[in-house]
């Protein structure tokens, strides 16, 4: 499933990269999402979305870190 439909972004690319900003940086934030895909925020509908998201990742960095090892 599409959540950013402007830049052709899937809701498992968007996760992998919260994972992976979050594992390396030890946070991120909606801007540094459509920076890590080279793009911009167009339209804007995406952006609540991807910071739920964000905002899930922080507020279960365990349950995340426990889906890495499986
Ligand atoms: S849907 Fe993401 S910028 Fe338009």
């Amino acid at each position: 499933m599409f959540i950013c439909i402007c830049n052709a972004l899937s809701e498992a690319d968007i996760d992998n990269c919260i994972t992976e900003c979050i594992k390396t940086d030890g946070c991120c934030k909606p801007l540094t999402v459509y920076q890590k895909f080279e793009c911009g925020l167009q339209c804007g509908k995406c952006a609540c979305e991807v910071e739920e998201m964000i905002n899930d990742h922080h507020a279960t960095p365990a349950a995340s870190s426990s889906l890495e090892k499986a």
